[in-house]
């Protein structure tokens, strides 16, 4: 089968070169002349484990060529961004998706297959996808096929769960399912699940979604212990033997390209019928507020002025600092006038070391629990000049005796010690 691939990042690359590497013609498409020219050539421009190995596979098979004007195909498969707007409700911005669509409507031919990977809002194929090819005078589910495949790989783990993960596939008709279904028989190994493409859309949205809402239920339940005194760790962990429930741990807010995006484009869809959501943005928005009033409260207790921050990345172990609430309390942190270091072992322009960073602080605040910071030896500690760790992730397991260790958990005593 040949197949054009629009949109060579995170998710687009990985899903091409699998295509090629279970031997189909597959044309990558960018819009950086540069980027398609390292790839033709063999380097990356993202990491990910085991992609070099395929990449390099999939040129020596002659079944990957990458350029930036699409090619004709059997199928394309459209894997652009889709960023918030700038309105209102931070509706879902399909600009980079139609553009991709106009790119490739010189090419289509009776028969071919329209996949959207990107996320995109509930509606968005029926109401913007479906038109646009419809104006090329193609009937859909009749002589084009399209189709919202959403994708919900972890980076990290990405060329695994593209074969292994189940696959939700929403065509606008059955015979668009079905098309689409039997492109991602190439190498598809987990469930494929057949929907109807509104279903596809708001079910890849609603998981987010999901998360974010008992997210913020897990900060609103550190507020409240936090105001009656009671260890919020404590409650959540008993009231996980509940056998059917599950609650969230609290942090310092919710970052990340997917959780603080995608939960605003089933919000601008449904204002008025998505309250709960709103709110659930909204309190987890303001768990960055939230840890820099506790920061002052026990910096006024002190007579240093350092403070410093552990873990600039919005989730552990990932190098990505976009939408990271981390990023917001530094900001927040030096306009209240604080002398902040950072430490973060997985970002490569962080350049402190963990002794550097801690020199002369009066507090370490953990933001991102990467696993480096599960052990912190007391070279971090002990030339600080007041020992206290106010870690929001729950992540620290030892640290020096002499250091005050305050958590979501603890914070209201101000004085307890961790017990190792
Ligand atoms: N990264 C993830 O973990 C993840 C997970 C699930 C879903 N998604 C969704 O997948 C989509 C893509 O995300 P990503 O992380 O791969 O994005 P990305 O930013 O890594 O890559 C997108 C690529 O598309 C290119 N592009 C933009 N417009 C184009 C056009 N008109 N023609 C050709 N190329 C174009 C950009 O240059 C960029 O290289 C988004 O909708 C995202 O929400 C991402």
């Amino acid at each position: 089968m040949k197949i054009t691939v629009v949109g060579l990042g995170y998710i687009g690359l990985p899903t091409a070169i699998l295509f090629a590497k279970y031997g189909n013609t597959v044309a990558g498409v960018d819009l950086s002349p540069i980027m398609t020219e390292n790839l033709n050539a063999g380097h990356l421009h993202i990491e990910e484990p085991g992609l070099a190995e395929d990449l390099q596979q999939a040129l020596a098979l002659g079944n990957f060529h990458a350029s930036t004007t699409p090619v004709s195909a059997d199928a394309y498969i459209i894997a652009v961004p889709t960023p918030n707007k700038y309105d209102l409700y931070k509706s879902c911005n399909t600009a980079y998706v139609e553009s991709a669509l106009m790119s490739i409507i010189p090419h289509l031919k009776k028969n071919d297959t329209i996949i959207v990977e990107s996320t995109i809002a509930p509606r968005t194929m029926r109401d913007i996808v479906q038109p646009m090819i419809e104006n090329e005078g193609f009937t859909v589910g009749e002589d084009i096929y399209l189709a919202h495949c959403p994708e919900r790989v972890l980076p990290g783990n990405i060329m695994h769960e593209l074969v292994h993960n189940p696959r939700i596939i929403g065509g606008i008709t059955t015979k668009c399912t079905e098309k689409a279904a039997a492109v991602y028989g190439a190498f598809v190994e987990g469930e494929i699940i057949k929907a109807e493409a509104g279903e596809a859309e708001l079910s890849k949205l609603m998981e987010n979604t999901y998360r974010d809402v008992n997210i913020a239920l897990a900060n609103e339940l550190a507020k409240i212990s936090n105001h009656l005194e009671i260890d919020a760790l404590r409650v959540i962990e008993m009231a996980n033997k509940h056998p059917r429930v599950n609650l969230h741990q609290p942090g310092p807010g919710v970052g990340g390209h997917c959780l603080a995006v995608d939960p605003y484009f089933v919000i601008a869809a449904a204002p008025e019928q998505s309250p709960l959501m709103q709110v659930a943005r909204e309190v987890n928005n303001s768990m960055p507020t939230h840890v820099v009033s506790q920061v002052k409260a026990l910096m006024a207790e002190q007579d240093g002025n350092r403070v410093t921050i552990f873990g600039l990345t919005y989730k552990g172990n990932i190098d990505d600092t976009r939408e990271s609430p981390a990023m917001e309390i530094k900001e927040m942190l030096i306009e209240s006038g604080f002398d902040v270091k950072t430490f973060d072992p997985h970002v490569a322009s962080e350049i402190l070391t963990g002794e550097e960073a801690c020199e002369d602080s009066s507090l370490i605040l953990v933001l991102s629990d990467h696993s480096e910071f599960r052990d912190i030896p007391a070279s971090y500690t002990d030339k600080m000049r007041h020992q206290i760790l106010f870690d929001t992730k729950n992540m620290v397991q030892t640290v020096s005796d002499d250091v005050t260790y305050l958590n979501y958990g603890n914070l209201h005593t101000r004085k307890r010690v961790i017990s190792i």
